[in-house]
């Protein structure tokens, strides 16, 4: 008799966005006449920028001829859109990254769950609290924790970096020393950031206890300060410790078209073996490459077109961050988030909790959120909306909500 993998029994429920769009139909459902604003997951609402759509049109164009047809990518991904990565996210940020260290992928969120396979079974990890559930939910499935606390709401075994309003969401480092750590910035859910400064603190921490980090840079568009890091290679000696993952979702809208990249430096060692030679081994046995017509789309963010276009796309979001960070401020809430990332994390009212405030909004106001205590135990009595919606919702959301 077969059996399973049982430490997918010890993940309670159904992944978070499956469990609100779950929620959100069956009141749908209930409900046909309301008209429900979705401001729950990050996906994006404005359509594919022009430069996009023209690349994409002339790469499904090429595979109608023989001579210009692509099968198989190369595993790691094409060679155009490896360099256009390679120079414009870091050569022209001064980050040393060579076009071999990056691996293109169909999205950050696979390269995000799928990441943790090179390493041993006995690695602790840490992660912030709140955080991004793929982090965690992978280690578990993989092995990586104990059972699921329900006291705690934590999983046995596993380091959470508490992300508080009195350290500004950025995670102290913990008691007990991980060998992988989480980190993501700017935040999803909470929309913090980090400074170059501290994010340096965090790689000559990694460095020292001999840990590795994994920096999720999906957000990195979003970034308005100018002190802010858009990469952690930008510290100094993150090459030995660092890998970094990419999205073109956010900031190009790809969530329908998915493509990504991950950043694993030739100098990033267990002993003598490269981490870089191990993603290549995984990716070329379990990957066939992100499609040719994706990835020549890819190419485009980094025209002159495709990057004056996306910079528009990215202010019409940031827009719409500010007229909810500033409409529920001006209404009496305590917010967060909203100025270097897409999201605004905010306190629940009258102390309740995230999904009693999620349940109200979608009654009362019919707008999805995001609980977030969905996010981990320290998200409890805060709430994720996201700037991802159209402007003309946006506005109506935060009426709705400001009302309510
Ligand atoms: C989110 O809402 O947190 C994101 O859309 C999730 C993701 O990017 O996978």
């Amino acid at each position: 008799m077969f059996t399973i993998n049982e430490n997918y029994l010890k993940l309670p429920g159904s992944y978070l966005f499956s469990n609100i769009a779950k929620k959100v139909n069956a009141y749908q459902s209930e409900n046909p006449e309301a008209q429900i604003l979705r401001l729950g997951i990050g996906d994006v609402t404005q359509p594919l920028a022009p430069a996009i759509i023209e690349a994409l049109h002339k790469a499904v164009d090429e595979m109608a001829n023989a001579e210009t047809f692509h099968g198989y990518a190369p595993d790691l991904g094409y060679e155009f859109l490896r360099s256009a990565i390679a120079k414009n996210d870091y050569k022209d940020r001064g980050c040393d990254i060579a076009a071999d260290e990056i691996f293109v992928s169909d999205g950050a969120k696979c390269d995000s769950g799928n990441i943790q396979e090179i390493f041993g079974l006995d690695n602790k990890i840490a992660v912030c609290d709140p955080v991004y559930p793929v982090y965690v939910d992978t280690n578990v499935m993989a092995g990586r924790s104990g059972e699921y606390n329900p006291n705690t709401q934590n999983f046995d075994g596993m380091i959470y970096m508490p992300c508080l309003e009195e350290n500004d969401f950025v995670p102290e480092f913990p008691k007990e020393n991980p060998d992988i750590i989480y980190l993501c910035f700017p935040n999803n859910p909470t929309g913090a950031t980090i400074t170059k400064a501290q994010l340096q603190e965090w790689v000559d921490y990694a460095k020292r206890i001999g840990a590795v980090i994994i920096y999720d840079a999906a957000y990195e568009a979003y970034i308005t300060e100018e002190e802010i890091p858009h990469s952690i290679y930008e510290c100094e000696g993150a090459r030995e410790c660092a890998i970094e993952l990419h999205s073109f979702s956010k900031n190009a809208g790809f969530t329908g078209v998915r493509l990504g990249y991950t950043v694993v430096p030739k100098d990033l060692k267990c002993g003598d073996v490269q981490l870089h030679s191990l993603w290549a081994r995984r990716h070329g046995t379990k990957y066939n490459g992100a499609p040719y017509i994706v990835q020549r789309a890819g190419e485009a963010v980094y025209s002159d077109a495709g990057k004056a276009q996306l910079k528009e796309q990215v202010a019409y979001y940031m827009q719409n961050a500010k007229v909810i960070y500033e409409g529920l401020k001006n209404a009496g809430y305590s917010v967060s988030g909203g100025v270097n990332a897409p999201y605004i994390w905010l306190k629940t009212p009258d102390k309740m909790t995230s999904w009693e405030f999620f349940d109200k909004l979608l009654h009362e106001a019919n707008v999805v959120g995001t609980p977030g205590s969905g996010f981990g135990a320290h998200g409890e009595g805060y709430f994720r909306l996201s700037a991802f919606g159209s402007h003309e919702n946006t506005i109506k959301a935060v009426e709705r909500i400001t009302k309510m």
